[in-house]
């Protein structure tokens, strides 16, 4: 019988994704790249075994019928943190998760303790590895790990308001009543309580925002910005987490880098004048974030974003002390 047929760019690949945790999210994640494949193997690390192995279990019986439940040909398999340091890209949703009340950065003192034996103990790196954060706090975890591991700047990123931004996009479209793929707007700064919405530089299809509302019909901004904020809060509240959202955007997070696609994405990664890790727009490729984008923010977004890098140095000089 003739192999099943495999996606051309799969097969062109050959690279490997190691996702850390082997929780919720991290499996949503690896479910995403067997169903939308972008690498040949994804290897999952977890210190605890038994579900770690049993998720594999189960996530590879979605590989098996290629076509019949999409993707194909992708090879899921435990491993270890030694493993995860040789593949192209490194994922981290190790770690605790907002419990209901709690803010990301609530998660800071028992995530950073993980972080920093997991990067320790994946060490030494495969130079051109990219290292994804995608536990929470994100901003403060992608700071730690850029630190922690030596890579160089670029290749340390974290999935930040790109979620935030999908959401912002999600509750403009269907205010707008037009397709989210035609809105182009961002959610800058912390992936947390201090992000901002920049107001000024949405589009839709290239238009102004203020020229695209339907007739007598207000944005209410400050109502908008809050619902994006707090979405993941409702969520978690209802089902005790979130998983499929940050699981498929991790995912697209994986194939800009490794199809070298060269996609903007708001991402969280190192600002030199701001001494801190936080997302602004950069462009995507497989040596992580080739470059930042600036936008052309009004001065009271530029307040609010200074703002957002106060309150994410002053996480990172509590949690260094
Ligand atoms: C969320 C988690 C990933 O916002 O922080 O859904």
């Amino acid at each position: 019988m003739d192999p099943p047929a495999m996606d051309p760019n799969v097969l062109s690949s050959r690279s490997r994704i190691a996702i850390l945790g082997a929780g919720s999210v991290g499996s949503s994640i690896a479910l995403c790249l067997i169903l939308n494949p972008v690498a040949s193997e994804v290897i999952l690390v977890d210190p605890k075994v038994e579900l770690r192995d049993a998720q594999v279990k189960d996530l590879g019986d979605a590989t098996t019928y290629h076509g019949a439940v999409g993707g194909g040909g992708v090879k899921i398999r435990s491993g270890t943190h030694k493993d995860a340091g040789q593949c192209d890209v490194i994922v981290i949703s190790a770690g605790a998760k907002q419990r209901h009340g709690e803010s990301r950065t609530d998660l800071l003192g028992r995530n950073l303790h993980i972080l920093r034996s997991a990067i320790n103990d994946m060490k030494p790196f495969r130079e051109d590895a990219v290292i994804l954060i995608v536990a929470n706090p994100v901003d403060v975890l992608t700071y730690f790990a850029r630190k922690f591991s030596g890579l160089p700047e670029g290749q340390v990123l974290g999935s930040g308001t790109f979620l935030d931004s999908a959401r912002l996009r999600g509750i403009l479209a269907e205010k707008l009543d037009v397709d989210a793929g035609s809105v182009d707007g961002y959610v800058l700064g912390e992936h947390g309580e201090t992000q901002m919405v920049a107001w000024s530089c949405v589009t839709i299809g290239a238009v102004p925002l203020e020229q695209c509302l339907l007739p007598n019909t207000v944005l209410d901004r400050k109502a908008i910005a809050k619902e994006t904020r707090e979405k993941a809060g409702k969520i978690i509240q209802a089902k005790g987490a979130t998983a499929y959202g940050i699981g498929a955007l991790t995912g697209s997070i994986c194939k800009s880098i490794l199809f070298d696609q060269r996609n903007v994405r708001p991402i969280s990664h190192w600002i030199e004048e701001m001494e801190c890790c936080l997302s602004l727009p950069v462009v995507l490729g497989r040596k992580g974030v080739l470059r930042t984008l600036r936008m052309p923010l009004n001065e009271e977004e530029q307040a609010s974003l200074a703002e957002s890098a106060s309150a994410l140095r002053g996480f990172i000089s509590d949690a260094e002390k």
